[in-house]
């Protein structure tokens, strides 16, 4: 019996360890007006490079280098993270969600945030490669 109970227990640190059933929090939904905010760099795919040197700096050690989510992390591949807004992406990465483990990064600027979100949407083609595959 304590056997069974340990096989279990492994079994749930090593699926919660993947993260490959990662949901967003219900609760943390940015306002309308945030999430309908465009990407002023929406027109400059090129800056997406600077978007992807914050990302290595700032981000990796949680998200990880495909964005695939570590631990808790988010797996920022996910259609449940890409269907949203560029606004919406923008808005979490500037309030963080840190109940959950996700920091606030309104210390970098504005427009630089705006790069990672640019950076972020790489991520869905890396899965629609998955897919396809
Ligand atoms: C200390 C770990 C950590 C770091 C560093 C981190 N994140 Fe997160 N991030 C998380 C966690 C945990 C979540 C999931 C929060 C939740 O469950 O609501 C998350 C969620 C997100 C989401 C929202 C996904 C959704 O559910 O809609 C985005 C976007 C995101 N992170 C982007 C970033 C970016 C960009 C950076 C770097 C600037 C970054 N994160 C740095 C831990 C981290």
């Amino acid at each position: 019996m304590t056997r069974i109970i340990f096989v279990c227990m492994l079994a749930v640190a090593l699926i919660s360890a993947q993260n490959t059933h990662y949901q967003p929090d219900a609760n943390w939904r940015a306002p309308d007006e945030a999430a309908a905010k465009e990407n002023p760099l929406a027109e400059k795919p090129e800056l997406a490079a600077g978007g992807k040197k914050l990302f290595k700096r700032n981000c990796v050690e949680c998200h990880g280098d495909s964005g695939q989510g570590l631990k808790k992390a988010a797996d920022l591949q996910l259609p449940i993270v890409q269907n949203q807004s560029d606004g919406a992406l923008f808005w979490k990465i500037t309030n963080g969600n840190p109940d959950r483990g996700m920091p606030s990064f309104s210390g970098i600027p504005e427009l630089q945030r705006w790069q990672l979100v640019l950076y972020l949407r790489k991520f869905k083609q890396i899965d629609t490669e998955k897919t396809q595959n």
